[in-house]
């Protein structure tokens, strides 16, 4: 795979992931659109970037909103006339007792981590096809294989993302456009610090380097899906404890960070004075 010259989106380029893919397209040659809200973290990318690739660029903004993804896809092609691989990678977590998730928090972690995805593809789509070609990667999570515990939100949004690009597999098929799932496992970088209720997980976390890698092979070798870590005990045994054994898995994530009686009770207070206030 030659990659001088391609154009390369990657949002989510103002840390951890998406920051290291950004350098890796560039040291290949690729210009890339880094793509994040910080535009302080931006501009520092680009600036290194631009010593190897001297026409990448930033765009600021939240990519929970549609006009702004759609943005990112039109002012990419108006500058450089096309757009080659767009890396889907804008993610935030959200760890918390689904009895303090609120529906606009829902909403949120549904816009920024699915949606925003699904609204810079169908953008890119139409010049890909013009184009005839392009890639689209889609960096989701192991959460879209087993929900960790606390992250039903989260999952869901990363199952959903998974789930259109399976669709796409069908649907782009004959226009010669790949698209990509990589499921990263626990990964080493900033999202951990920006929980608001802490991960119980204290397991190793992996270097951000292989799921840069995998991102690279599922392009290069047009994977579909690719796992990174591809061998993780935990991370293979829970998959497998799903098909054959899910109540048993289910156990097991209980133990893991079980549900303190407290917070129920807590709940189910507020429930009850809530419930009284409005009857
Ligand atoms: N680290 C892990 O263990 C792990 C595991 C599985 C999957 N993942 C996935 O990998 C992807 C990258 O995460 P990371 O670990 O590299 O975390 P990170 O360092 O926190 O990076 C997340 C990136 O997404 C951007 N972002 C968040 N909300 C945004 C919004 N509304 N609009 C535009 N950009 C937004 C952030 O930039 P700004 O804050 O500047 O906007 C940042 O650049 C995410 O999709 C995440 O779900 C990570």
């Amino acid at each position: 795979m030659e990659y001088r010259d391609k154009v390369v989106i990657v949002t989510g380029a103002s840390s951890g992931i998406g920051n290291d893919a950004a350098r890796a397209f560039a040291e290949r040659g690729a210009i890339v659109v880094a793509v994040a809200r910080r535009e302080g973290h931006l501009k520092d990318l680009v600036e290194e970037l631009r010593r190897v690739s001297p026409d990448s660029f930033y765009l600021g903004g939240d990519l929970g909103d549609q006009n702004f993804a759609q943005e990112v896809v039109r002012e990419t092609v108006h500058r450089l006339g096309r757009i080659d691989i767009l890396v889907n990678n804008a993610g935030i977590s959200k760890h918390k007792q689904i009895y303090h998730l609120s529906p606009d928090e829902a909403e949120h972690v549904m816009r920024v981590n699915f949606l925003s995805s699904v609204w810079t593809s169908l953008a890119a789509i139409p010049h890909m096809l013009i184009q005839e070609g392009g890639f689209i990667v889609n960096v989701s999570s192991f959460a879209a294989k087993v929900a960790p515990p606390r992250e039903a939100i989260y999952a869901a949004s990363k199952s959903a993302m998974n789930s259109f690009t399976e669709g796409l597999w069908g649907d782009l098929a004959g226009s010669n456009i790949h698209t990509a799932i990589v499921n990263p496992g626990p990964i080493d970088t900033e999202i951990w610090d920006k929980e608001d209720e802490p991960a119980a997980y204290d397991g190793p976390k992996y270097p951000t380097r292989i799921v840069v890698d995998a991102i690279f092979e599922v392009i290069e070798k047009r994977r579909r899906e690719v796992t990174a870590p591809k061998w993780n005990l935990q991370l293979v045994s829970a998959q497998v404890m799903k098909l054959l054994a899910p109540g048993v898995l289910q156990a097991g994530m209980a133990r893991m960070e079980p549900v303190p009686p407290e917070v129920i009770e807590r709940a189910r207070e507020k429930a009850r004075k809530e419930s009284a206030g409005e009857t």
